[in-house]
């Protein structure tokens, strides 16, 4: 059976209704992932859990190990991915506690150990980004979706940020020229880092709050936490379906 695996981001530290079998602490040649490794049986699959910001929240997305996740995932089997995140909206379908499955991405983030092509026990290598998603991933994704009668938008360019600041009202201005319609600051180096390991790799993008600028006033974690939460009991159905499915 293919490995499983739910990579959770803000607001989704634990996975609900996961009946929790083991728990992993592993070390990388990286270092150490965000948090233990959770065995567990979802809607009797099993699938393995893991709080990208650690459990509790104490990591801040420029700082997570990122490597050292993706390795530890990959030393244990995981074949597929399916990666949660906390987004700003930037375009007009992309309103608060909506759900997208990213198509496409741009990098803007700097300074984070993106590969692991880079030392010694490798050659360098350039792996094949040009859809940085699994397929066949996005399209279960998509089609659970539909099965549990969730609204989602089944594309969309994700533009990766530094953070932890959130972004200005021009940078975000810039990022829908480039044709990004949702912003956030986990998305990278995550995917490239499971394509270089020959993972499976697809995200669901949950949207916390309209991006800087995109409605007025500012932007504050009140509002965040509370869409989340609506946006998190549908990522929770979502989640159940699609397991069902793969
Ligand atoms: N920008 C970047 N990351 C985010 C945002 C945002 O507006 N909201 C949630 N994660």
């Amino acid at each position: 059976m293919t490995k499983l695996a739910i990579i959770g981001g803000t607001g989704l530290t634990q996975l609900r209704d996961l009946i929790i079998i083991k728990r992993d602490k592993l070390s990388t040649p990286y270092g150490s992932p965000s948090a233990d490794f959770i065995t567990g049986e979802l809607n009797q699959k099993e699938v393995i859990f893991l709080a990208r910001h650690g459990c509790p929240h104490t990591i801040a997305p420029h700082q997570i190990n990122y490597r050292a996740n993706i390795w530890g995932l990959k030393q244990l089997g995981v074949e597929q991915i399916v990666a949660v995140a906390a987004v700003g909206g930037i375009t007009e379908e992309m309103v608060p506690a909506h759900i997208a499955i990213p198509d496409q991405i741009i990098d803007y983030s700097h300074g984070r150990r993106h590969t692991f092509f880079e030392d010694e026990n490798y050659p360098v290598t350039h792996i094949d980004f040009t859809y940085p998603y699994s397929q066949k991933l996005r399209s279960a994704l998509i089609s659970a979706a539909a099965k549990a009668n969730i609204n989602i938008s089944p594309i969309g360019t994700y533009g990766c940020t530094q953070g932890p600041r959130l972004e200005t009202a021009a940078e975000i201005k810039r990022m829908e020229k480039d044709g990004c319609d949702l912003v956030g600051m986990t998305g990278m180096p995550e995917a490239a880092l499971a394509k270089e390991l020959a993972m499976d790799y697809a995200a669901i993008s949950v949207i916390a709050n309209w991006a800087a600028g995109k409605s007025a006033g500012e932007i504050t974690m009140t509002e965040i936490e509370q869409h989340l939460h609506v946006g998190m009991v549908n990522i929770a159905e979502l989640l159940k379906s699609f397991i069902a499915l793969v």
